[in-house]
């Protein structure tokens, strides 16, 4: 059996650790061969191929990124797309897919499953907002490099009396923020499921300068206030209908300076939250990942999903991981509230 491995999306520390995990157990315990494929769904769609066996995947553990490269791809949006990844796949002798993504990535895997492509998928991504999953692989990562960031903002912002915003991702899904926020003891955490209302930030910033602390926020790039849209970059759209968000953290400054007269700064965190090498949880999780992918495939579960519940890793259907996103319940966003002002 020849397998295909591709990643699509964006990058996410554990990608190369999956990748490891798959062929070192692929090669030595079924005798499968592999073959990467670039650039995400770019990859099987123009066959832009690269090696990978065991000495290929040597080192790749604490590594960032992915060797493999990424895209955001959508063959679906290509003329005959469908046709030409399944001709690619039939003259290079693939005979399944594992396709390492988040929800467009895997919304591809699905389709093709159901046009009658062996696909087993992976979730990643560091907003964890696929469902299925307990926990998606780079998430930990994430929320640990933007707690970090947190903890020093706290100190600078008590140093010069500002109200300082630390903008995290989260298109849809307000995650990390709400993990992050909560470790980094945030004064408030704004996020897409939950509407803000701009006066009642205001009032939080007024009373934690009133104890003699200056206000650390955490927004998520997608939250939005009551009366308002998300804030674009720029409202060109990607392969897959998404704009690109950024510019909440400065909009909630400009309000808070000319709101309550208090000076007000915004960090982006940006990229950094996906950069670098993974922790010690998302290696492990990635790597379990990898290797019960190809057990799947050993087992012919097309159209399944690699997912972690509590700590037993299990398949899921592709199709009901890519249904809707998982976003956060209320309850918890509730639970943080207790912490706001
Ligand atoms: O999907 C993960 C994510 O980190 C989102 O939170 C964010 O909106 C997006 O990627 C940005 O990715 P890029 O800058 O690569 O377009």
């Amino acid at each position: 059996m020849r397998v295909g491995v591709l990643t699509g999306g964006g990058d996410c520390p554990g990608l190369n650790a999956v990748i490891r995990g798959i062929v070192r157990k692929g090669v030595p315990v079924y005798g499968y061969s592999f073959l990467g494929f670039r650039d995400g769904w770019r990859g099987p769609l123009e066959a832009l191929t690269k090696p990978l066996d065991i000495p290929a995947v040597r080192g790749l553990l604490p590594r960032g990124g992915t060797i493999l490269g990424s895209s955001r791809t959508n063959p679906f949006k290509e003329p005959d797309g469908v046709a030409k990844i399944k001709s690619n796949l039939q003259q290079l002798g693939v005979d399944a897919l594992i396709a390492i993504g988040g929800e467009d990535t895997l919304g591809v895997a699905t389709k093709l499953h159901e046009m009658g492509v062996n696909v087993i998928g992976v979730p990643k991504t560091i907003d964890n907002d696929l469902n299925g999953t307990d926990y998606t692989f780079g998430f930990d990562t994430a929320v640990n490099i933007a707690t970090e960031a947190i903890d020093r903002l706290h100190t600078t912002a008590e140093s010069h009396h500002r109200a300082l915003i630390v903008e995290v991702m989260g298109r849809h899904a307000g995650w990390i923020a709400l993990h992050a926020g909560m470790a980094g003891g945030a004064n408030a955490i704004l996020i897409p499921e939950v509407r803000f209302d701009i006066e009642q930030v205001c009032r939080w910033v007024e009373s934690r300068f009133r104890l003699d602390y200056a206000p650390i926020i955490v927004v998520s790039e997608g939250a939005m206030p009551k009366e308002g849209d998300e804030v674009l970059v720029s409202d060109e759209k990607d392969a897959f209908g998404h704009v690109r968000l950024g510019g909440i953290g400065d909009w909630l400054a400009r309000e808070i300076e000319k709101r309550t007269g208090k000076e007000a700064r915004t960090t982006v965190l940006g990229h950094v939250q996906r950069g670098g090498t993974p922790t010690a949880r998302d290696r492990w999780l990635a790597t379990r990942f990898g290797l019960h992918a190809v057990d799947a495939v050993h087992a012919g579960q097309w159209g399944m999903m690699t997912a972690l519940r509590g700590t037993d890793i299990e398949m899921v259907p592709l199709s009901e991981a890519t249904k809707e996103l998982k976003v956060v319940d209320p309850s918890l966003y509730a639970e943080a509230e207790v912490f706001f002002g």
